[in-house]
């Protein structure tokens, strides 16, 4: 007779993965809306341009400079409302007690050819999360590094159903949000690509 066994998963981390726009058409009107008020907050963002030469090589952010864009102005605030929504649902899958997690601030990415971003996470915050508006080819995944990596002293190599053992890989995609935990590690890989990857990443807390 076979021994009775059972195997359960516990403190699984999850991430969330959904499209902001369900209809192609409409969705294409809702990025090029969003890609042209970026394209306006990159070319008057003098101070943020200065502060990305020094922080964030090869590449644009106004996390330094501007990080209310979801007060800006029309297109942006449409975006938070879509994305609240999101929030919502990924806070219950979480199992958050229902009390109110507001987009505390939000922010634009330009990841030209040669740009990365290296391991960090969001302090402070409870959920973060970032909007692509733009992602051509080769632009690079949003990778994510197992947290129970710095504990695992003398744990074999593993078969996994990710191509690298302890990181999650996203291709990201125009049009979709991406949440998880702040605390959780992550960074974007190298834009081998020709053109520009553009973002909106935010802070829920
Ligand atoms: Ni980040």
């Amino acid at each position: 007779m076979a021994i009775k066994s059972s195997i359960k998963a516990y403190f699984p981390t999850l991430i969330y993965e959904g499209a902001l726009v369900a209809e192609a058409q409409k969705q294409r009107k809702f990025l090029k809306d969003l890609e042209n008020s970026s394209q306006k907050v990159f070319q008057s963002d003098t101070q943020g341009k200065k502060w990305s030469a020094t922080h964030y090589p090869n590449g644009y952010t106004s996390y330094s400079s501007i990080s209310n864009l979801h007060e800006l102005n029309s297109s942006f605030i449409n975006l938070k409302k879509k994305i609240d929504t999101h929030v919502a649902k990924y806070a219950q899958a979480l199992g958050f007690a229902p009390r109110k997690l507001q987009m505390q601030s939000c922010w634009l990415n330009i990841m030209p050819p040669k740009a990365t971003h290296s391991l960090h996470l969001h302090p402070l915050s409870v959920i973060s999360g970032t909007f692509y508006v733009s992602v051509p080819k080769g632009s690079g995944a949003l990778k994510f590094e197992d947290p129970r990596l710095s504990k695992m002293m003398a744990a074999p190599e593993r078969r996994d159903k990710f191509a690298s053992g302890s990181f999650a890989r996203f291709a990201p995609r125009a049009g979709n949000v991406i949440l998880f935990e702040s605390w959780l590690r992550h960074e974007v890989e190298n834009n081998t690509g020709v053109d520009e990857r553009m973002s909106i990443s935010f802070n829920y807390s």
